[in-house]
């Protein structure tokens, strides 16, 4: 059986924000933590990945969460939003955001990402959107480069803020 056959994919419950928080926090910094300085990915880590925030995340019916778990331990997520304003670039009105989407450093390059992105796009289908956009900031090569091959392009650019910090992120569009 391949490494990416032994993940499992399900939906986040809310026992799951005590483990996820943390984890979202530490695979946010190994990805980013050299895009801005100290006390904005500070910030931005305080803001968006503590237990609380998670908690009421998960049970935000207008968010869904999604965990990747292999041998028991959480890998990955991904974070589907279904009430965000969506960018001016994008035009669809059937439309939901790919707000988050992460594997552990050592799960990358494993297929993981793709399972993922699979459930993400069941996640978005059930609620009956067509379409996915997100933000990327324009120097993560690897994020872009798997979201080109999951057919995403870009339409645009916006301000994803962390903290203080305004990043320029490409806005990408793929079909559900
Ligand atoms: C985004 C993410 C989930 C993708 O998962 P993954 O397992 O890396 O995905 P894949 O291995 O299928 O694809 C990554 C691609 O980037 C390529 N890549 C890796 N490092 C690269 C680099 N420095 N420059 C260019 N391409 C790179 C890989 O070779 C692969 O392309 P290929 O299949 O054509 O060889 C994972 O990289 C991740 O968690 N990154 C950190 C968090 C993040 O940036 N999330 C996105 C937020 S918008």
């Amino acid at each position: 059986m391949s490494k990416a056959a032994a993940l499992q994919i399900r939906r986040a419950e809310a026992a799951d924000a005590a483990a996820l928080a943390p984890l979202m926090a530490e695979w946010f910094l190994a990805a980013y933590a050299h895009a801005s300085d100290a006390a904005n990915t500070g910030a931005f880590v305080a803001a968006n990945f503590d237990r609380a925030k998670q908690a009421a995340e998960i049970a935000n019916p207008d968010i869904v969460t999604l965990i990747a778990q292999s041998d028991g331990e959480l890998a990955g997520y991904a974070q589907v939003r279904f009430a965000t304003p969506t960018p001016d670039c994008v035009d669809e009105a059937d439309a939901c955001e790919l707000g988050r989407f992460y594997f552990a450093p050592a799960h990358h390059g494993r297929g993981g990402a793709a399972l993922l992105m699979d459930a993400v796009r069941a996640a978005a289908r059930e609620r009956g959107r067509r379409w996915l956009w997100l933000l990327v900031w324009q120097e993560a090569p690897q994020a872009i480069r798997f979201y080109e091959k999951q057919g995403f392009a870009k339409v645009g650019t916006a301000v994803f803020l962390v903290g203080e910090d305004r990043k320029a992120d490409f806005v990408l569009r793929g079909i559900v």
